[in-house]
C-alpha cells in the first residue's frame, strides 16, 4: 500500500514500455475511419502489439475484483462512452469520437496510454470537447515535479474543465503504474491545490482525466466494463503515463505521432 519509487533500471523499462503503447496509437491511427469496426481495431492493434512489438496487450483477461476477464486487447470508448468500451462489430460513423486506450507489457512493465480520434468530421462542439479535454491533460502533466502535491493536479484538471462548463468524472482516476497494470496512487482528476501526498522523484503514474460535455454522473453497462454518461452527453479522455523527476516531469509514452502540447496560453 506504499507507493513505489522507481530505480533507474525500473525506468528505462518503463520507458520502453511506454513509447511502445504511444507507437500502437500510431499504428492504428490511419485505420480509424468511417466504416471499420472497432473489433476490426482490435485485431489489428493486438497483431501489432504480439507480432510486431513482442508485447503483450494487458487489458486481455484483465480482472480486478469484482470484474469480468476483459475480453479484448484494447479498450473503444465512442461518443458518450466515457472508458472501457469493449470492441465489437458496430462500426465508426462519421462524426464519431472515440477514444483509443493501449495498455502494452513489454519486459514485464506496463506502458499505458489514450487518445481521442474523430471520425470523419464530428460537431464543432465534439471537437471542442477533445480539445479542452486534452488542454485538462497537459495542464495537469504540468503541474508534475518533485515536491509537488497530488492534488496539484486533479486541481488544474478541474478548473480547465469547470471553466469550459464541462464536468470530471469522479469515478476513475489515474493511476500509479509499473510492473503492476494499477498501481498506488490514485490520481484523481479534480481536487484542492496543495493537498494529497507530495510527489517524489521516480514515482510514475498516469493522468487520464474522463470529461463530459453534460453532468459527471456515469452509469455501468450489462457488459460488466463500458461506463456511458447517465445523460448520454459526449465525454472524451486523453491519457499518458507520467514519471516524476527533481526539476518537472518526463513523459514516458510519447511517439513520432503524438500530438503536440498544446501551445501555452497567453
Ligand atoms: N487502460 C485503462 C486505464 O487507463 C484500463 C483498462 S482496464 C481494461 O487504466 F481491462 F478495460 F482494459
Ligand atoms: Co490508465
Ligand atoms: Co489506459
Amino acid at each position: 500500500m506504499t507507493i513505489q519509487i522507481k530505480s533507474p533500471e525500473d525506468i528505462e523499462k518503463m520507458r520502453i514500455a511506454g513509447r511502445l503503447a504511444a507507437e500502437v496509437l500510431d499504428f492504428i491511427t490511419p485505420h480509424v475511419k468511417p466504416g471499420v469496426s472497432t473489433e476490426a481495431l482490435d485485431r489489428l492493434c493486438h497483431d501489432f502489439m504480439v507480432k510486431v512489438q513482442k508485447a503483450v496487450p494487458a487489458p486481455l483477461n484483465y480482472a480486478p475484483p469484482g470484474y469480468q476477464p476483459y475480453p479484448k486487447s484494447i479498450c473503444t470508448s465512442i461518443n458518450h462512452q466515457v472508458c472501457h468500451g469493449i470492441p465489437g462489430e458496430k462500426q465508426l460513423k462519421h462524426g464519431d469520437i472515440v477514444n483509443i486506450d493501449i495498455t502494452v507489457i513489454k519486459d514485464g512493465y506496463h506502458g499505458d496510454t489514450s487518445r481521442m480520434f474523430c471520425v470523419g468530421e464530428p460537431s464543432i462542439q465534439a471537437r471542442r470537447l477533445c480539445e479542452i479535454t486534452y488542454e485538462c491533460m497537459w495542464l495537469g502533466i504540468e503541474t508534475v515535479k518533485a515536491g509537488a502535491h497530488l492534488g496539484d493536479i486533479g486541481a488544474a484538471i478541474q478548473k480547465h474543465a469547470e471553466s469550459h462548463g464541462y464536468s470530471v468524472v469522479r469515478e476513475f482516476c489515474g493511476h500509479g503504474i509499473g510492473r503492476k497494470f494499477h498501481e498506488e496512487p490514485q490520481v484523481l482528476h479534480y481536487g484542492r491545490p496543495g493537498t494529497g501526498i507530495t510527489l517524489q522523484s521516480g514515482m510514475i503514474f498516469t493522468i487520464e482525466p474522463m470529461i463530459n460535455a453534460g453532468k459527471p454522473a456515469i452509469r455501468e453497462l450489462s457488459d460488466g466494463w463500458t461506463i456511458v454518461t447517465k445523460d448520454h452527453s459526449l465525454s472524451a479522455q486523453w491519457e499518458h503515463t507520467v514519471l516524476v523527476t527533481d526539476t518537472g516531469h518526463q513523459v514516458l509514452t510519447l511517439s513520432a505521432g503524438a500530438p503536440a502540447r498544446p501551445a501555452p496560453a497567453s
